[in-house]
């Protein structure tokens, strides 16, 4: 079997709605810094190892002609700009309007309009273009997320020989949700254009079978995990992401001391986003200081929430009511020197998130549905001193490779309460043979080793 790296001359082209840089326009021209979310963060250590390329769209803020790369950038960049248009009806309304929560189970948040589904697949047109204009003969690429379903049959069908593979970061639902969308025919067709499609969980994976067999009368295997399609057999797979371990478990060792605090830390750190489950966090959190009076006065929640997707208005919504429960919580049971809840409505950069997850006593994190949900492996990354506790949702992707986190249903206010007080009681040992296990697994099943199992994947599936 060829070694991943050898596939195609060091040519791995990846394109995904966003770029890994979020650009501001400045005095001196445009700065950049990480994006937020979690796929930029895993990707890019990956294509900063191997080169490569990347496309995507740099943000609004960039225009024609700026220039988006950095001097020593160990990959390409290529901008796919979208205009006003573009980014109202492809990326804010079929994106995030229609696709992000359907494919999150909140059917009851999806919109959609035809208008929007024709500039959905101009915009794919455009990347799958601009991805051809990339590559040699044997580079791979490698399309990314919901934004972009329809990529890989449009390169496909312009070239045939071009091997493309595609990987979904967010959950696949099942075929109930599924086929309340309308089109959802040319979304199964639009990745069926990969020789090898690959998701988070098994359960994305099923879901995907159950969907190509009803939906377009294909013949699928589910015990070699193939669909037939259209005369050519394309491998489907569920290859849960990691994440640079090494890299977050540096920036704990190396992070700024622990500042003394008088009371214990519950973190939770999200976008600001509805499937995040960060209300219902709050309101758990409410529950353990009525449940649990001893804790009051003696611990804190620290939430972070990264800005995201602004213009929405379902998160313009969410932020409101947001700000409404802090206030509500913390006017109930704040003390003149003490308050449960602290929000930091902003982003941070990874080494100082790695402090925070470092000395914080509890993570809580706990989407409504999430596909992966990579915070939950950056935290225990970082537990480089004296171990915490992860409270985790069981409906995260992570939730599958994580059975020595304390597991809760996010709806289940008081359910989660009492893992968060059975997680302030852990006594030492427990929480060191919890987390040593963690650790184990996430160091070894890092993201050079997820991409190196894709590749290997989509290397077979090229030869045969
Ligand atoms: O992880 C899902 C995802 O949509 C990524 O594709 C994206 O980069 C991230 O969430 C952040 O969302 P957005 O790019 O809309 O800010």
């Amino acid at each position: 079997m060829p070694e991943p790296a050898a596939l195609g001359s060091g040519s791995l082209v990846i394109a995904s709605n966003r770029l890994p840089f979020d650009y501001e326009r400045g005095p001196h021209g445009l700065t950049r810094r990480p994006s937020s979310g979690g796929m930029a963060s895993a990707l890019d250590p990956v294509l900063r190892k191997r080169g490569g390329g990347w496309v995507g769209w740099p943000g609004s803020g960039v225009r024609p002609g700026d220039d988006v790369e950095a001097p020593g950038d160990p990959y390409r960049v290529i901008p796919i700009h979208l205009d006003a248009e573009e980014v109202e009806r492809y990326y804010r309304d079929f994106s995030n309007r229609c696709l992000w929560p359907l494919f999150h189970s909140l059917p009851g948040r999806t919109a959609f309009d035809a208008d929007c589904w024709n500039v959905y697949r101009r915009v794919n047109a455009r990347f799958a273009e601009a991805l051809l204009c990339e590559v040699n003969d044997r580079s791979l690429l490698w399309v990314h997320d919901y934004h972009l379903m329809l990529v890989p049959e449009l390169v496909r069908s312009a070239r045939p020989q071009r091997t493309s593979a595609f990987f979904l970061h967010v959950p696949f639902p099942s075929y109930d949700l599924f086929t309340l969308l309308p089109r959802h025919e040319d979304l199964l067709r639009g990745v069926l254009g990969s020789q090898l499609v690959g998701f988070q969980t098994r359960g994305c994976v099923k879901n995907f079978l159950d969907c190509a067999e009803r939906c377009l009368d294909t013949a699928v295997d589910r015990e070699s995990q193939r669909v037939m399609f259209e005369g050519r057999s394309i491998r489907v797979g569920a290859f849960p992401i990691g994440i640079d371990y090494s890299r977050f478990e540096a920036y704990a060792l190396n992070a700024p001391p622990r500042v003394e605090r008088h009371q214990r830390v519950i973190l939770g750190a999200d976008r600001l986003d509805y499937t995040k489950g960060i209300s219902q966090r709050i309101q758990a959190m409410e529950r353990l200081l009525v449940l649990h009076p001893e804790h009051l006065e003696r611990v804190t929640l620290v939430q972070i929430a990264v800005p995201s997707r602004c213009q929405v208005v379902e998160y313009q919504d969410l932020k409101c009511e947001i700000d409404e429960l802090v206030g509500r919580v913390n006017g109930r049971f704040a003390s003149a020197s003490w308050s449960p809840i602290q929000y930091l409505y902003r982003s941070f950069d990874h080494d100082q998130l790695a402090g925070l997850y470092r000395d914080a006593d509890v993570a809580l994190i706990t989407p409504l549905r999430d596909g992966m949900n990579l915070v939950a492996k950056e935290f225990v990354a970082c537990q480089v001193d004296d171990p915490g506790v992860l409270v985790l949702s069981r409906f995260a992707g992570a939730a599958d490779g994580m059975a020595e986190a304390l597991l809760v249903n996010p709806y289940d206010l008081d359910g989660t309460a009492e893992a968060l007080h059975q997680a302030l009681c852990m006594d030492e040992s427990e929480r060191q043979r919890r987390m040593t296990a963690l650790r184990v697994r996430e160091a070894e099943h890092d993201v050079h080793a997820w991409v190196d199992a894709l590749l290997r994947s989509a290397a077979e599936s090229r030869r045969g």
